[in-house]
């Protein structure tokens, strides 16, 4: 019989995105009121389990938080116990370390008989490496990339294709005063799932997503098309991730004590001038960026934090360790969390999405 759970620490890993409160609020509410367990906030990630920082988590401070944008615990997309940087080498370098018994020795010291871990599939990897040790880990799944395996859909993802639909739309109109071509660049890593749902709701004349890569000639063609048919503007919904048939992905910036370095972004102003030169029609680029993951959550993001966070809970009350809670045919389930760490569920060019979009003439770039 495996010891009962009376305390448990909630932790937020990754990028931000709007509904994490709401998991939080859902987690230390139903704890406290249907099951009498104390909770503890670890503070930024992964890095507050390492570095034993944490506080208290009462009813009081799950109130008024439903609606908040960000995490009120705090976050980090760069520490991982198990690849952990201490400093910098002669050259440079990051030195990592597995720093795991530390963050167990925090864990046990703190007398945690659980984690709640909200993130995405980087988070879920480093949940993995503390289950290896011994901890019982719970998952939720967490992302505006809406690219963790085995759900369908992650929070946060429906408010920021809200929020690209929204810029898509009011490029719209001056695009076509000015008779131009506006390129809006989305995040989503190495998945289209944001831009194709922005796209397809805004109604994109062009969207360019990583799964499939485009061609210069493809795109200016779409352009020469609308023109024929009266339309002097078009719009690109383009993922930060999106790359030439022939070439890579644009890097923005390296974050080298980070155990996931690469941060993508920048393709869209670069294809701009590319489409200006091939076609004469001035171009514009906008980067979104991290606006997408800003501000407070859409109803539908609030309700599903809300089903998961009450879902997570209630399978550590189970007894059911170390799963991700996900939706799968509208329905709450579950899978083992190593089995979504350091994965991710990207667009299939072929699938139905994709063939709608191009059955109502949207232009995929290739
Ligand atoms: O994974 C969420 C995400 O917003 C990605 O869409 C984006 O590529 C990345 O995080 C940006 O990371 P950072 O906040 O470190 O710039």
């Amino acid at each position: 019989m495996s010891k009962p759970i009376k305390r448990i620490g909630i932790l937020t890993g990754g990028g931000d995105c709007p509904g994490i409160n709401a998991v939080i609020r859902a987690v230390v509410k139903t704890a406290i009121r249907d099951h009498k367990w104390e909770c503890v906030g670890i503070l930024d990630g992964f890095q507050g389990l390492i570095e034993n920082r944490m506080r208290p988590l009462e009813w009081t401070s799950a109130s008024n938080i439903l609606t908040r944008g960000g995490t009120i615990l705090g976050t980090s997309n760069k520490a991982n116990p198990a690849k952990y940087a201490v400093g910098m080498d002669a050259e440079g370098k990051p030195i990592f370390k597995d720093v795991r018994e530390q963050a167990y020795a925090n864990y046990e010291d703190n007398g945690l008989d659980a984690l709640v871990v909200i993130g995405g599939d980087g988070t879920m990897s480093c949940a993995a490496g503390m289950i290896e040790l011994g901890a019982r880990c719970v998952g939720v799944p967490k992302t505006i990339d809406n690219d963790l395996m085995h759900t369908h859909v992650t929070f946060g993802f429906q408010t920021a294709v809200e929020i690209a639909t929204e810029a898509l739309d009011r490029v719209h109109t001056t695009a076509a005063s000015h008779h131009r071509i506006l390129l809006v660049e989305l995040m989503g890593r190495n998945a289209g799932w944001l831009t194709l749902h922005a796209g397809l709701a805004s109604g994109s004349d062009v969207i360019l997503i990583p799964e499939i890569p485009y061609t210069l000639d493809r795109i200016c063609a779409a352009c020469e098309d609308r023109k024929k048919h009266g339309k002097y503007f078009t719009i690109i919904a383009i993922s930060e991730g999106a790359h030439p048939i022939d070439g890579k992905q644009t890097i923005s910036r390296v974050v080298t004590d980070s155990h996931e370095a690469i941060r993508l972004g920048g393709v869209a102003t670069l294809l701009s001038v590319e489409l200006e030169e091939a076609t004469g029609i001035e171009s514009r680029a906008v980067v979104l960026g991290h606006v997408q993951r800003g501000g407070t959550p859409c109803a539908a993001d609030r309700v599903l934090a809300t089903r998961f966070g009450h879902e997570a809970t209630e399978l550590l009350a189970k007894g059911k360790y170390n799963e991700l809670v996900v939706i799968q045919e509208g329905q709450l389930r579950s899978v083992p969390i190593s089995s979504v760490a350091n994965q991710q569920r990207l667009v299939d060019p072929k699938g139905d999405l994709v063939n709608i979009a191009r059955s109502v003439g949207t232009s995929m770039g290739d």
